[in-house]
């Protein structure tokens, strides 16, 4: 179903804020090289999130813990040379914001001219207030990120849904204001209850995007190798799966080997 809404010929930061004021829900996708980038901004995605989950998509890692910031760039670098259209959000990886304010600058500096990527994302509320005010103050818009923060996987444990009690949800709507307050353009919130993240969104100006957040905020990211049904391990309640392509490329993959094995490929039309 197709939705009415206003035409932008370029995603803004002040773009999504408006998208929010007028109930606009606002559309994101992860992608990390030129060609999925490509078809996701042609598609009219709104923003595309290099994420570092590309240490576990692209490089095979179990975290996001290993991806750096050179690995970051030439993803971010290539995405960018694709689009014409939407915003481009670049998550800062582990280990270059955390605790050192004149690091965290550097980093997202780096991003911004090493890629021309047009934000970044950084994990965490209160305790990285200083990195965060820092880059702000080159004129980088920040997206915020709570709940379920992957890059602490180490001090949660595991993947289950976050601020189910009282005391994290407490702490998760004081950061989620403070990040506000800060002068964050948007923000992330994962895998935590519906009915607290829609609270969250309700109680902000700036747009909440949703993974595992129900549907009562402003938007909703997913990582495309999820949604495209490439990866099969990964099966949370929250993933929509539009396509099953890990079957679709496997036949493909296995008609290519039969069609080369028994010389059909290629045939008197695929040669000079
Ligand atoms: O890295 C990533 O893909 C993310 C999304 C899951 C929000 O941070």
């Amino acid at each position: 179903m197709s939705v009415a809404k206003k035409q932008y010929k370029r995603i803004t930061v002040k773009s999504l804020i408006e998208m929010k004021a007028n109930k606009e829900k606002i559309s994101m996708l992860t992608a990390y090289d030129y060609t999925m980038a490509k078809i996701v901004d042609t598609a009219g995605i709104d923003v595309i999130l290099v994420g570092d989950s590309a240490s576990n998509v692209m490089a095979g890692h179990e975290t996001t813990l290993p991806i750096t910031l050179d690995q970051m760039i030439y993803h971010a670098s290539s995405v960018i040379r694709a689009i014409e259209r939407c915003l481009v959000v670049v998550d800062l990886p582990f280990g270059t914001y955390q605790g050192n304010s004149k690091q965290a600058l550097e980093s997202a500096i780096r991003i911004m001219k090493e890629t021309g990527g047009h934000a970044v994302k950084l994990e965490g509320g209160s305790e990285i207030e200083q990195s965060i005010s820092r880059i702000l103050t080159a004129g980088i818009p920040v997206m915020g990120h709570l709940g379920l923060t992957p890059q602490s996987i180490y001090k949660f444990g595991t993947y289950t849904v976050r601020a189910k009690e009282e005391a994290e949800a407490k702490k998760l709507k004081e950061d989620a204001k403070q990040l506000e307050e800060l002068g964050c353009f948007a923000l992330v919130l994962e895998k935590v209850p519906a009915k607290l993240a829609q609270e969250v969104a309700e109680s902000l100006t700036i747009p909440v995007i949703g993974i595992g957040a129900g549907s009562g905020v402003d938007g909703q990211v997913l990582v495309t190798h999820d949604m495209l049904g490439m990866t099969h391990e990964f099966n949370p309640r929250f993933l929509r799966r539009y396509l099953d392509l890990y079957t679709e490329m496997t036949n493909a993959f296995k008609q290519y080997i039969d069609d080369v094995k028994s010389v059909d490929f290629p045939n008197e039309k695929e040669q000079y």
